[in-house]
Protein backbone atom coordinates (compact mmCIF):
# COMPACT_ATOMS: atom_id res chain seq x y z
CA UNK A 1 0.00 0.00 0.00
CA UNK A 2 1.23 3.09 -0.64
CA UNK A 3 0.54 6.21 1.57
CA UNK A 4 2.15 9.72 1.20
CA UNK A 5 3.15 12.88 4.00
CA UNK A 6 4.05 15.27 1.37
CA UNK A 7 1.62 17.29 -0.86
CA UNK A 8 4.31 17.38 -3.45
CA UNK A 9 5.49 13.80 -3.69
CA UNK A 10 1.75 12.28 -4.04
CA UNK A 11 0.77 14.96 -6.65
CA UNK A 12 4.22 13.66 -9.11
CA UNK A 13 2.67 10.33 -8.23
CA UNK A 14 -0.73 10.97 -9.37
CA UNK A 15 0.08 12.62 -12.46
CA UNK A 16 1.96 9.49 -13.78
CA UNK A 17 -0.30 6.88 -11.94
CA UNK A 18 -3.74 8.52 -13.64
CA UNK A 19 -1.76 8.11 -17.23
CA UNK A 20 -2.79 4.45 -16.79
CA UNK A 21 -5.81 4.59 -14.46
CA UNK A 22 -7.39 7.83 -14.76
CA UNK A 23 -10.78 7.11 -13.57
CA UNK A 24 -10.24 7.80 -9.96
CA UNK A 25 -12.26 7.74 -6.75
CA UNK A 26 -11.67 9.83 -3.68
CA UNK A 27 -12.70 8.84 -0.08
CA UNK A 28 -12.22 11.92 2.45
CA UNK A 29 -11.91 11.04 5.73
CA UNK A 30 -10.56 11.95 9.53
CA UNK A 31 -9.25 8.67 9.61
CA UNK A 32 -10.26 6.43 13.09
CA UNK A 33 -11.70 4.63 10.39
CA UNK A 34 -15.10 2.27 10.94
CA UNK A 35 -16.89 -0.06 8.95
CA UNK A 36 -19.10 3.08 7.45
CA UNK A 37 -15.57 4.68 5.93
CA UNK A 38 -14.50 0.48 5.11
CA UNK A 39 -17.87 0.79 2.71
CA UNK A 40 -17.42 3.94 1.43
CA UNK A 41 -14.11 2.64 0.35
CA UNK A 42 -15.18 -0.69 -0.92
CA UNK A 43 -17.92 1.22 -3.14
CA UNK A 44 -14.86 3.40 -4.31
CA UNK A 45 -12.90 0.30 -5.18
CA UNK A 46 -15.57 -1.22 -7.25
CA UNK A 47 -16.74 2.24 -9.37
CA UNK A 48 -12.79 3.18 -9.97
CA UNK A 49 -9.39 2.40 -11.06
CA UNK A 50 -7.31 4.18 -8.60
CA UNK A 51 -8.73 4.34 -5.15
CA UNK A 52 -7.17 7.52 -2.74
CA UNK A 53 -8.17 7.38 1.00
CA UNK A 54 -7.15 10.67 2.46
CA UNK A 55 -6.73 10.72 6.28
CA UNK A 56 -6.34 13.94 7.98
CA UNK A 57 -7.93 15.81 11.11
CA UNK A 58 -8.97 19.00 10.04
CA UNK A 59 -8.82 21.68 12.44
CA UNK A 60 -10.72 24.19 10.83
CA UNK A 61 -13.80 22.36 11.09
CA UNK A 62 -13.53 22.26 14.49
CA UNK A 63 -15.25 25.02 16.58
CA UNK A 64 -14.92 23.12 19.72
CA UNK A 65 -11.31 22.86 21.12
CA UNK A 66 -11.31 19.80 23.14
CA UNK A 67 -13.30 18.29 20.34
CA UNK A 68 -10.74 18.30 18.47
CA UNK A 69 -7.85 17.13 21.01
CA UNK A 70 -10.21 14.20 21.64
CA UNK A 71 -10.48 13.46 17.95
CA UNK A 72 -9.31 9.60 18.24
CA UNK A 73 -6.39 8.49 15.93
CA UNK A 74 -5.86 5.44 15.00
CA UNK A 75 -3.73 5.78 12.16
CA UNK A 76 -1.59 2.18 11.75
CA UNK A 77 -4.93 0.54 12.50
CA UNK A 78 -7.13 2.05 9.74
CA UNK A 79 -3.92 1.33 7.60
CA UNK A 80 -4.32 -2.16 8.52
CA UNK A 81 -7.85 -2.14 7.89
CA UNK A 82 -7.87 -0.70 4.72
CA UNK A 83 -5.14 -3.67 3.49
CA UNK A 84 -8.28 -5.74 4.17
CA UNK A 85 -10.14 -4.31 1.21
CA UNK A 86 -7.34 -3.79 -1.16
CA UNK A 87 -3.71 -3.44 -1.26
CA UNK A 88 -3.80 -0.74 -3.98
CA UNK A 89 -5.27 1.57 -2.06
CA UNK A 90 -2.99 5.13 -2.28
CA UNK A 91 -3.26 6.95 1.22
CA UNK A 92 -2.60 10.53 1.76
CA UNK A 93 -2.19 11.76 5.08
CA UNK A 94 -0.64 14.93 4.99
CA UNK A 95 0.16 16.98 7.98
CA UNK A 96 -1.57 20.58 9.16
CA UNK A 97 1.30 22.49 7.54
CA UNK A 98 1.42 20.62 4.97
CA UNK A 99 -1.49 21.18 3.57
CA UNK A 100 -2.83 24.65 4.66
CA UNK A 101 0.77 25.75 3.97
CA UNK A 102 1.05 27.68 7.54
CA UNK A 103 -2.30 29.44 7.01
CA UNK A 104 -4.72 27.27 9.44
CA UNK A 105 -7.95 29.47 8.66
CA UNK A 106 -10.78 28.88 6.27
CA UNK A 107 -11.97 30.34 3.30
CA UNK A 108 -15.23 32.08 3.69
CA UNK A 109 -17.90 30.39 1.60
CA UNK A 110 -21.51 30.91 0.39
CA UNK A 111 -23.77 27.73 0.14
CA UNK A 112 -26.84 29.49 -0.71
CA UNK A 113 -27.98 28.80 2.94
CA UNK A 114 -27.74 25.49 3.43
CA UNK A 115 -24.70 26.77 5.85
CA UNK A 116 -27.08 28.49 8.55
CA UNK A 117 -29.35 24.84 9.49
CA UNK A 118 -28.92 22.72 11.95
CA UNK A 119 -24.99 21.77 12.19
CA UNK A 120 -24.31 25.58 11.21
CA UNK A 121 -26.25 26.86 13.75
CA UNK A 122 -24.66 24.82 16.06
CA UNK A 123 -21.03 24.81 15.47
CA UNK A 124 -20.23 28.25 14.12
CA UNK A 125 -17.63 28.09 11.29
CA UNK A 126 -17.37 24.11 11.03
CA UNK A 127 -18.93 24.44 7.11
CA UNK A 128 -16.06 26.98 6.05
CA UNK A 129 -13.71 24.59 7.16
CA UNK A 130 -15.53 21.05 5.84
CA UNK A 131 -15.62 23.32 2.50
CA UNK A 132 -11.88 24.40 2.80
CA UNK A 133 -10.37 21.44 3.55
CA UNK A 134 -12.72 19.25 0.62
CA UNK A 135 -12.05 22.21 -1.63
CA UNK A 136 -7.92 21.63 -1.11
CA UNK A 137 -8.48 17.69 -1.49
CA UNK A 138 -10.47 17.57 -4.63
CA UNK A 139 -8.11 20.23 -6.04
CA UNK A 140 -4.91 18.10 -4.76
CA UNK A 141 -6.71 14.80 -6.19
CA UNK A 142 -8.98 15.36 -8.75
CA UNK A 143 -11.37 12.60 -8.68
CA UNK A 144 -13.84 11.61 -10.90
CA UNK A 145 -15.87 10.36 -8.06
CA UNK A 146 -15.94 11.65 -4.23
CA UNK A 147 -17.14 9.74 -1.63
CA UNK A 148 -19.53 10.55 1.78
CA UNK A 149 -21.96 9.10 4.08
CA UNK A 150 -25.07 10.26 4.39
CA UNK A 151 -24.57 10.31 8.54
CA UNK A 152 -23.36 13.86 7.82
CA UNK A 153 -26.32 14.71 5.39
CA UNK A 154 -25.92 18.23 5.54
CA UNK A 155 -22.58 18.09 4.67
CA UNK A 156 -23.15 16.12 1.76
CA UNK A 157 -25.42 18.83 0.58
CA UNK A 158 -23.07 21.32 1.10
CA UNK A 159 -20.38 19.45 -1.26
CA UNK A 160 -22.80 19.42 -4.10
CA UNK A 161 -23.12 22.91 -3.37
CA UNK A 162 -19.11 23.60 -3.26
CA UNK A 163 -19.14 21.55 -6.73
CA UNK A 164 -21.34 23.22 -7.91
CA UNK A 165 -20.61 27.06 -7.59
CA UNK A 166 -17.21 26.41 -7.99
CA UNK A 167 -17.56 24.34 -11.30
CA UNK A 168 -15.40 21.46 -9.58
CA UNK A 169 -15.55 18.45 -12.20
CA UNK A 170 -16.65 15.51 -9.81
CA UNK A 171 -19.18 12.87 -9.13
CA UNK A 172 -20.39 13.22 -5.38
CA UNK A 173 -21.86 10.36 -4.48
CA UNK A 174 -23.87 9.76 -1.46
CA UNK A 175 -23.70 6.70 0.46
CA UNK A 176 -25.93 4.80 3.01
CA UNK A 177 -25.60 5.51 6.54
CA UNK A 178 -23.89 2.43 7.90
CA UNK A 179 -25.50 1.04 11.51
CA UNK A 180 -24.35 -1.13 14.45
CA UNK A 181 -26.20 -3.88 15.54
CA UNK A 182 -28.41 -1.73 17.56
CA UNK A 183 -29.04 0.83 15.12
CA UNK A 184 -26.94 3.40 16.19
CA UNK A 185 -25.35 5.34 13.02
CA UNK A 186 -21.86 4.05 12.84
CA UNK A 187 -19.03 7.33 14.07
CA UNK A 188 -15.69 7.34 15.28
CA UNK A 189 -16.98 9.02 18.31
CA UNK A 190 -19.06 5.88 18.93
CA UNK A 191 -15.86 4.40 20.38
CA UNK A 192 -15.81 7.57 23.22
CA UNK A 193 -19.16 5.72 24.54
CA UNK A 194 -19.24 3.56 27.62
CA UNK A 195 -20.31 0.30 26.28
CA UNK A 196 -23.43 0.29 28.35
CA UNK A 197 -24.58 3.52 27.01
CA UNK A 198 -23.15 2.56 23.40
CA UNK A 199 -25.88 -0.40 23.96
CA UNK A 200 -28.47 2.16 25.08
CA UNK A 201 -27.55 4.70 21.95
CA UNK A 202 -29.81 2.68 19.61
CA UNK A 203 -32.67 4.40 21.47
CA UNK A 204 -31.57 7.51 19.20
CA UNK A 205 -32.31 5.43 15.73
CA UNK A 206 -35.75 3.74 17.46
CA UNK A 207 -36.82 6.86 17.82
CA UNK A 208 -36.24 8.37 14.29
CA UNK A 209 -37.88 5.07 13.32
CA UNK A 210 -41.22 5.50 15.17
CA UNK A 211 -41.29 9.16 13.85
CA UNK A 212 -41.05 8.49 10.59
CA UNK A 213 -44.36 6.34 11.24
CA UNK A 214 -45.98 9.23 12.51
CA UNK A 215 -44.84 11.38 10.43
CA UNK A 216 -47.29 9.86 8.28
CA UNK A 217 -50.23 10.78 9.63
CA UNK A 218 -49.28 13.78 11.62
CA UNK A 219 -47.73 17.25 11.12
CA UNK A 220 -44.24 18.17 11.39
CA UNK A 221 -44.54 19.94 14.58
CA UNK A 222 -46.36 17.10 16.39
CA UNK A 223 -44.13 15.05 15.22
CA UNK A 224 -41.17 17.23 16.54
CA UNK A 225 -42.83 17.74 19.66
CA UNK A 226 -43.21 13.70 20.25
CA UNK A 227 -39.39 13.53 19.54
CA UNK A 228 -38.81 16.08 22.37
CA UNK A 229 -40.75 14.16 24.55
CA UNK A 230 -39.11 10.83 24.17
CA UNK A 231 -35.49 12.61 24.87
CA UNK A 232 -37.21 14.38 28.36
CA UNK A 233 -37.94 10.69 29.04
CA UNK A 234 -34.53 9.31 28.55
CA UNK A 235 -31.94 10.65 30.94
CA UNK A 236 -29.25 9.28 29.23
CA UNK A 237 -29.44 11.33 26.12
CA UNK A 238 -29.66 14.84 26.00
CA UNK A 239 -31.25 16.80 22.30
CA UNK A 240 -29.66 19.44 20.87
CA UNK A 241 -32.06 19.86 17.82
CA UNK A 242 -35.04 17.89 15.95
CA UNK A 243 -35.64 18.94 12.82
CA UNK A 244 -38.10 18.16 9.52
CA UNK A 245 -36.59 19.52 6.61
CA UNK A 246 -36.85 19.77 2.94
CA UNK A 247 -33.99 17.14 1.99
CA UNK A 248 -32.66 19.60 -0.98
CA UNK A 249 -32.69 23.31 0.64
CA UNK A 250 -32.61 22.11 4.15
CA UNK A 251 -35.11 24.30 5.31
CA UNK A 252 -38.04 23.74 7.92
CA UNK A 253 -41.30 22.04 7.03
CA UNK A 254 -44.25 23.73 8.16
CA UNK A 255 -47.07 22.21 5.54
CA UNK A 256 -45.96 19.29 4.12
CA UNK A 257 -46.65 19.20 0.54
CA UNK A 258 -47.05 16.40 -1.73
CA UNK A 259 -44.01 15.53 -4.12
CA UNK A 260 -41.68 16.80 -1.63
CA UNK A 261 -38.72 14.59 0.06
CA UNK A 262 -38.49 15.60 3.33
CA UNK A 263 -35.91 13.93 6.15
CA UNK A 264 -35.46 13.98 9.85
CA UNK A 265 -32.47 15.47 11.71
CA UNK A 266 -31.13 14.83 15.42
CA UNK A 267 -28.10 15.86 17.05
CA UNK A 268 -27.97 14.13 20.31
CA UNK A 269 -25.77 14.52 23.34
CA UNK A 270 -24.54 11.27 25.15
CA UNK A 271 -22.39 12.22 27.96
CA UNK A 272 -20.22 14.94 26.56
CA UNK A 273 -20.12 12.86 23.20
CA UNK A 274 -22.16 14.57 20.15
CA UNK A 275 -23.84 12.12 17.91
CA UNK A 276 -25.94 13.15 14.58
CA UNK A 277 -28.51 10.85 13.22
CA UNK A 278 -31.31 11.57 10.41
CA UNK A 279 -33.14 9.71 7.91
CA UNK A 280 -35.43 9.73 5.00
CA UNK A 281 -38.81 10.29 5.63
CA UNK A 282 -40.79 9.83 2.02
O1 LIG B 1 -16.88 13.75 7.15
C1 LIG B 1 -15.69 13.89 7.50
O2 LIG B 1 -15.04 12.98 8.02
C2 LIG B 1 -15.02 15.23 7.29
O3 LIG B 1 -15.89 16.28 7.50
C3 LIG B 1 -14.31 15.36 5.93
C4 LIG B 1 -15.32 15.31 4.79
C5 LIG B 1 -13.31 14.24 5.76
C6 LIG B 1 -13.59 16.71 5.84
O4 LIG B 1 -12.61 16.82 6.82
Amino acid sequence: MQIFNQKEAFILFLKKEKEQNPITGLVPTMGALHQGHLNLVQKAIEENELVVVTIFVNPTQFDNKTDLEKYPKTFEKDVEALKTISDKIVVFAPSTEGIYDNQVTSEKFDFDGLEYAMEGKFRTGHFDGVGTIVKKLLEIVGPTNAYFGEKDFQQLQIIKKLVEKNHIPVNIIGCPISREKNGLAMSSRNERLPDALRKEAGFIYQTLLHAKKKFGTESALDTINWIKEQFELNPNFSLEYAEITNEKTLKPVKTKEKNKDYRLFVAVYANDIRLIDNIALN
